[in-house]
């Protein structure tokens, strides 16, 4: 540990994307439509109609991305690789054009000394696939095995950190349970067994990286939202611990447990599966490393409106909340970590998102770049995060969301996360305060998180 600053010595600190938020050019080389592709050109399924076709065009501004990040001085970099570039239809023949899109990257991320942190399946499925059932469909297991090790093959003498999925609890409750995510399904049986399969496929994943790279780190990226009962009544803690089993446990126990949680037959009835007890040891294969997600938390009460969880958030009053209404609040980034070590064991944890979306203040530059909000809440969660480490927990490194302001999913353009202002009628990039205050971080090794003026 460094002294005086609290954060390890070898901190990885990096920036976050993922292919189909930032790179465009969808169908380019060769690459099939993927899931995200079809959904956002569905009319109706996303804000004002927007699409990844151009996003921030980075399949072709990819250079200069990474030109940003090392005049940051960042050490690591997390990206995702999408799967319909490199099988376009999700099974068969490698795509040699879309592979050679990461191979590039890769080496240029290496060049400038950047780690690359690559995530497998970061929610744009090929379209194929998902016309089959998609994560529904038990055969999905063995094509991500496939599409992994096709990966691990091209990239594992490169790559040391490799993830599999990213936020299965997204992909299952917004794509398969409430059809506001690709693919668009209103199904809690499907959401079910999707998320049993998207568990065994990351097990198959691990697997098959792990033949063909014996040096590979491999794990996984889990949203953690820590659930907190709104009052003290009964009916309100029992509310909390489903809505925590729910999000948090469901992937989380079998990942490193074994098992699911209890509470999982009670709340999903009929539409909860019996699972074959011999399908936990693939599930359960050793993780090098677990991928956290932290953005907030949420207060729970009981509420019989709501389908299965029965169990609804209590806005917060009089504290602040993103541009996304989610509250701010670093305390719970703590007691997340501790948490983790509590249940699960001590397991090398990383950071691999977080960060705001904020309306910065006319999102144009220049008022648009001071953006004193989001270097805030930075500030705040790297305090939390310090805290954390200085209670044991075994944090490796710690990556912004995002590097760019990107296509935010169901939100389109109109949500912006980045610390680097994108315009997107132009593709210009601008850093914003806040990416000069993470550069500030950086160079420091944290020491400089809190200081109180961002450096202009
Ligand atoms: C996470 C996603 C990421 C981004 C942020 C804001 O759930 O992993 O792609 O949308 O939220």
């Amino acid at each position: 540990m460094t002294p005086g600053n609290g954060f390890p010595a070898g901190f990885l600190w990096g920036a976050a994307t993922s292919a189909y938020q930032i790179e465009g050019s969808p169908l380019a080389d060769g690459a099939g439509p993927s899931n995200w592709h079809v959904f956002s050109h569905t009319p109706g399924c996303t804000h004002d109609g927007d699409t990844g076709d151009v996003a921030c065009d980075h399949y072709r501004l990819w250079r200069q991305d990474l030109d940003l990040m090392a005049g940051m001085g960042l050490n690591a970099y997390r990206f995702s690789v999408a799967w319909s570039r490199v099988q376009p239809d999700g099974r068969g023949a490698v795509n040699p054009a879309g592979l050679a899109f990461y191979d590039r990257l890769v080496d240029a991320l290496l060049e400038r000394s950047l780690a690359p942190n690559l995530t497998l399946y970061h929610w744009d499925l090929p379209a194929a696939l998902e016309e089959a059932g998609g994560w529904t469909n038990p055969e999905i297991v063995d094509r991500f095995a496939q599409y992994a090790r096709i990966l691990a093959r091209a990239l594992g003498d490169r790559v040391a950190m490799w993830s599999t999925l990213n936020e299965p609890w997204v992909v299952v409750n917004a794509g398969y349970l409430h059809g506001v995510h690709a693919p668009g399904r209103r199904d809690p049986a499907a959401a079910m067994r999707a998320a049993h399969h998207l568990l065994l496929g990351h097990g198959a994943a691990v697997r098959a990286v792990r033949d063909e790279s014996p040096r590979a780190r491999v794990g996984i990226v889990v949203n953690i939202e820590p659930k907190y009962p709104a009052s003290t009544d009964p009916a309100d803690v029992a509310a909390t611990a489903r809505a925590d089993a729910a999000m948090n446990r469901l992937y989380l126990d079998p990942l490193l447990l074994g098992r699911y949680p209890e509470e999982m037959p009670a709340i999903y009835g009929d539409a909860w599966p019996d699972h074959p007890a011999g399908d936990f040891a693939l599930i359960r294969e050793p993780l090098d490393f677990l991928g956290v997600n932290y953005y907030t938390r949420a207060v729970v009460r009981h509420d019989d409106d709501v389908p299965f969880l029965r169990a609804a958030p209590v806005p917060q009053p009089d504290v602040e909340h993103t541009d996304l209404a989610w509250e701010v609040h670093p305390a719970s980034l703590t007691r997340t970590l501790l948490w983790l070590r509590e249940r699960y064991g001590s397991i090398p944890l990383y950071i691999t998102e977080n960060g705001a979306a904020f309306p910065d203040p006319d999102t144009s530059p220049p008022e648009g770049l001071d953006d004193r909000r989001r270097v805030a809440y930075f500030r705040g969660h790297l305090r939390a995060l310090r805290e954390a480490i200085a209670h044991g927990s075994d944090v490796r490194g710690y990556f912004a969301w995002s590097l760019l302001d990107n296509f935010e999913w169901a939100c389109g353009y109109a949500k912006r996360f980045g610390i680097v202002h994108v315009d997107f009628a132009t593709q210009m990039r601008t850093p914003k305060a806040s990416a000069r205050y993470y550069a500030e971080v950086v160079r420091t090794n944290g020491a400089e998180f809190d200081a109180p003026e961002v450096p202009q």
